[in-house]
């Protein structure tokens, strides 16, 4: 696979954002800078609020859609509510841990407040799965620090 056809989803999981209540900024900005960083693939967006099983539903349906890499934003942190590390461990067969320990230790160097993301990174079947944290600057800088290893990354899944 080139990334020419790379298919990409990004489930922004927030409960503000998807009852409308809040303006989807990071999920704007990460299609902004994917857009930027793999011209040809396809991108798409969708919402979920912070519900541990919908969000494995939407994150079982990419890996059965064959999705090439799903960037989740958002639900990361040390908050009641924030689920999302959880719903990605039990969905994935297998985890990366070398992509949630670059995206740790390069955000580290940014902000302390990094040390707050719980992050799981993990593949599911064909699609790589990778968790950001929900501030649209986080979210953008930690899509960053693992960009280059992306296009082998899902050569080799496939
Ligand atoms: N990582 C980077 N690179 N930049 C950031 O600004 N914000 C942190 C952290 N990771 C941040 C970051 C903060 S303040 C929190 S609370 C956690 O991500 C979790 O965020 P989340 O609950 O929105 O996922």
């Amino acid at each position: 696979i080139s990334t020419m056809h790379m298919s990409i989803r990004v489930l922004v999981v927030s409960d503000s954002r998807s009852s409308g209540e809040a303006q989807d900024v990071a999920g704007e900005k990460l299609i902004e800078a994917l857009h930027k960083m793999f011209p040809h693939a396809v991108l798409a967006r969708s919402t979920v609020p912070d519900e541990k099983a919908q969000i494995k539903t939407y994150l079982k349906k990419y890996a059965e859609q064959n999705m090439d890499l799903v960037l989740t934003t958002g639900g990361t942190g040390f908050t009641p509510r924030d689920v999302t590390p959880e719903a990605t461990r039990e969905v994935i067969d297998k985890e990366a841990p070398g992509l949630a320990y670059t995206m740790l230790t390069r955000s580290l160097a940014k902000t302390e407040m990094a040390m707050l993301s719980r992050a799981v990174c993990g593949i599911a079947s064909k699609t790589l799965i990778v968790n950001l944290p929900g501030s649209p600057k986080g979210a953008v800088e930690c899509l960053d620090f693992i960009k280059e290893a992306i296009p082998h990354a899902i050569n080799c899944i496939n």
